[in-house]
């Protein structure tokens, strides 16, 4: 069986959690490859929402295998919240398994995420204050705590002794903040350590066992394409890689084991956090799609930034992540214009790019967007639809434009939060049939 692995294709919150809890239910083991408890998913099932900043969203699917792989960065506290609050309400989390290398938020990473974003000022990143971005620093500077280390007393001991002097000096000198105890560090991190304790494991070797059995593997994204450390749009970006890539580093399943690649699109832009958003609409339009479509941020509560579907963005998604098809979600949200629009490049200067210039935002500096106006969906409440050849015409032409423009197929799309309100397009496969599905010419 072939790997299945789920993106974001712009700057997050595509509802990717929405749809790895749909294929999710097919899955033997579904991996989340990165990120931390920046990422916020909620999914509705049964009629109970639930919602997510660290735990893979494959959970609420009974009996799978969900990894926390290397490349993710853990809060001890709150994944041993998220693991009371669902066992709680009855959901099996015994397949949880945490890989001993990934990494762990400690108080300091998250003080010293707010006292950088304060010392940046009219710089600020916007980041989601959780500590990811100091803790992939020190994971990059060989001055990280794993999850193996959390877990076992004597060594916690260790790497706090020989790491804190280091991060106390920066809190103190250079912030003039308040420095940690190892002994107070010890004794706050007790409890959270002890409850994780017996989900922690080496995931490689669970998945190299789920590849060599035939398992069905899905692998979750967090964040998105745009937020890549190094694609993205530096240096208002993630500090991981989420793009599809990511998911083969320190999960234990190479690149040729990955058959298909699914981005999560949604039917307009958003954007949190600064920096350059070209088809922002910061007016009455934009308002009404962040109302209509309760943009605000799942980590942060922050409104999001809403624009027109930026499609030139999208057909450099679609190039570094290799897809293989989109997930197209939030149509409900399109319903009741006259007219949508989709930017299909940019032009700069008088002249037009030849291609999405990826990398530092300063690229996009200058940048104006080409609209091209479809006919919209006006009085529909789209909601309640559950084929697409029930559809408004209109919303299914626009499905199939930004299908021919990414130029992949569009297998799902979505009309509201809930596991139902998602169905194939006509010929796609059942979520069931993706992992039996091809990637490779002749195979
Ligand atoms: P950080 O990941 O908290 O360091 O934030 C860096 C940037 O990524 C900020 O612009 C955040 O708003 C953005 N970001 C991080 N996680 C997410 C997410 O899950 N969805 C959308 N934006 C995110």
């Amino acid at each position: 069986m072939g790997a299945v692995v789920v993106v974001g294709t712009h700057w997050g919150d595509e509802a990717k959690g929405k749809f790895v809890d749909l294929i999710g239910q097919d899955a033997d083991v579904v991996i989340r490859y990165g990120g931390g408890p920046n990422a916020g998913h909620t999914v509705q099932v049964g009629g109970g929402t639930y919602k997510f900043h660290l735990i893979p969203s494959g959970i609420l699917s009974p009996g799978r295998i969900c990894v926390m792989a290397d490349g993710m960065v853990i809060d001890p506290g709150t994944l041993a919240g998220e693991v009371r609050a669902l066992a709680d309400r009855g959901v099996d989390v015994s397949g949880l398994r945490i890989s001993h290398n990934a990494h762990v938020i400690l108080p300091y990473h998250r003080d010293l995420d707010r006292l950088e974003e304060a010392r940046r000022g009219a710089a600020a990143i916007g980041t989601t204050g959780r500590g990811v971005g100091p803790c992939y620093a020190d994971k990059a500077s060989r001055t990280g705590i794993r999850m193996g280390d959390l877990i076992r007393p004597e060594r916690l001991r260790a790497r706090l002794e020989a790491i804190l002097p280091l991060r106390n000096d920066v809190l103190v000198k250079v912030h003039g903040s308040e420095p940690y105890s190892v002994d107070a560090l010890m004794a706050a991190l007790e409890a959270d350590a002890r409850a994780l304790a017996p989900y922690v494991a080496d995931t490689q070797a669970i998945a190299g066992e789920a590849l060599r059995t035939g398992k069905r593997i899905l692998f979750e994204g967090a964040q998105a394409t745009m937020l890549d450390i190094d694609g993205g749009t530096y240096p208002f970006v993630t500090s991981s890689h989420p793009i599809s890539g990511g998911a083969t580093i320190g999960t234990g399943v190479p690149p040729t084991a990955i058959e298909q690649v699914l981005g999560v699109v949604k039917a307009y832009t958003t954007r949190v956090g600064a920096g350059t958003f070209p088809t922002e609409l910061d007016d009455a339009t934009g308002e009404r799609i962040r109302t209509r479509g309760n943009e605000y941020g799942t980590t942060t509560g922050r409104p999001r930034r809403c624009g027109w579907l930026d499609a030139f963005a999208l057909t450099y998604s679609v190039q570094v992540n290799g897809l293989t098809g989109i997930c197209i979600g939030h149509l409900d949200v399109l319903a009741g214009f006259d007219t949508v629009r989709i930017c299909t490049g940019y032009v700069r200067d008088g002249v037009a790019l030849p291609a999405f210039p990826s990398g530092d935002v300063a690229n996009l500096d200058g940048c104006v967007p080409v609209f091209e106006d479809l006919a919209g969906w006006p009085d529909d409440d789209i909601s309640s639809v559950r084929r697409f050849e029930d559809l408004p015409a209109n919303a299914q032409a626009y499905v199939r434009r930004v299908e021919a423009l990414a130029g992949v197929p569009a297998r799902f799309v979505s009309v509201g939060p809930a596991r139902e309100q998602a169905f194939p397009t006509p010929g796609s496969p059942a979520p069931a049939g993706l992992f039996a599905l091809s990637s490779r010419p002749g195979a």
